[in-house]
């Protein structure tokens, strides 16, 4: 096993530090930068039919479940389609409709979770096709969905999901282009969204470089009982996916919010030993997530801001500021999940759990 790790010293940190090459293949060969669009071979669907859909519904649990969420923001961006994310283990249940022209996703990691897998055959029972968007190949919900997109990452050997989450926001950011190019979306934004995704690689790469910077801030909050993780519009799944490394990990009680709904509530919690990570990139929602922020620190909660790069005025107003390269805002989440892997990572580690294989959890849950 520790063979297998190589210099790392678990399969989570691993697979973190993989992920500028796990990105990299997940568009290799898919991006055809003279149409400024995306190209898939195993949709088994024409064009026609996928101009068509009007609808998309995506099913997924876990952490695949927050990559659906930044999917939606994608296709309604990319593409203008309405899209409705459902957890399976509800989905699977309900009476939802499902109009004609819809396009029903399956996001998973590992093609095996019981409750994404009985979604799939319960819409393929109502006449509906199904693509996944799957890592492992020739898993039951890749074999019978009626396509997909491999994710191409490699096997994840962590329970704590890193390098598929990067992957399956990859794809769908590449579906949601193509999607956009076969309708309304300008050749000149689907360039700009090829050339911005192309520089992920090298961009995280260099957001690893701050690794020993983020083990130094997750010791300093490792003994708090509880955090807030904090974001807006693309950066609100991104907000739910560190909550949930640092519940998973390292058994701190966290909650991932949209910013702005603190005020409806969870504001009434905070205090100096609750601290907050907002992410707050200088994008559009610049100013509004500012506002939000500066509600946390007038109730003394300590802020880490996951920030852009040339934000020098920021970090006087926080306790620890780090900074992430410039990118569209479409593509912020790819590179601001990454530091938030990396804080849920080294506070387990302070505090001495397995974060391999941590309690009560496995890498894929085959009962329901
Ligand atoms: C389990 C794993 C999670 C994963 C979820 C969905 O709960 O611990 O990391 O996100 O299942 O798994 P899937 O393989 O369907 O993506």
């Amino acid at each position: 096993e520790q063979a297998e790790k190589g210099e790392f010293e678990h399969f989570m940190l691993k697979e973190i530090f993989e992920q500028p090459r796990t990105v990299a293949n997940a568009m290799r060969g898919r991006i055809d930068l003279e149409e400024g669009t995306a190209k898939f071979g195993g949709l088994n669907m024409s064009v026609a039919e996928l101009r068509a859909i009007d609808q998309i519904v995506i099913t997924a649990c876990g952490t695949s479940w927050h990559a659906a969420l930044v999917g939606e923001y994608l296709f309604e961006e990319l593409a203008h389609i309405p899209v409705e994310v459902e957890y399976a283990s509800e989905f699977r249940y309900r009476n939802a409709p499902i109009e004609k022209n819809t396009l029903v996703l399956a996001i998973t990691q590992s093609g095996e979770t019981a409750d994404t897998l009985a979604s799939l055959r319960e819409t393929k029972r109502r006449g509906h096709k199904v693509l996944a968007i799957c890592n492992v190949v020739g898993s039951t919900i890749a074999r019978e969905a009626d396509g997909g997109i491999y994710l191409h990452a490699g096997p994840e050997i962590g329970v704590a999901s890193t390098k598929a989450f990067t992957s399956q926001v990859t794809v769908l950011s590449l579906l949601a282009l193509f999607m956009g190019r076969i309708r309304m979306l300008s050749l000149h934004r689907g360039e700009k969204i090829l050339k911005a995704l192309q520089a992920v690689p090298d961009q995280m790469e260099r957001m690893l470089e701050q690794n020993g910077e983020i083990r130094r801030i997750a010791q300093r909050f490792a003994s708090v009982r509880n955090f807030f993780f904090l974001g807006r519009q693309y950066n609100f799944p991104v907000a739910l996916e560190g909550a949930l490394k640092l519940k998973e990990i390292s058994y701190i009680h966290a909650e991932g919010y949209p910013a702005a709904e603190m005020k409806h509530g969870p504001i009434a919690l905070i205090d100096d030993q609750t601290p907050s990570v907002v992410i707050i990139p200088s994008d559009a929602m610049y100013e509004k997530t500012l506002s939000n922020l500066e509600v946390v620190r007038a109730r003394k909660g300590p802020v880490i801001a996951i920030a852009t790069e040339g934000n020098e005025a920021l970090a006087k107003q926080v306790d620890e500021i780090i900074y992430l390269p410039q990118t569209l805002e479409a593509v912020f989440p790819l590179l601001a999940v990454v530091p938030l892997q990396l804080l849920a990572y080294h506070v387990a580690v302070a505090r001495g759990c397995d974060v391999d294989k941590p309690r009560n959890l496995a890498k894929s849950v085959t009962v329901e």
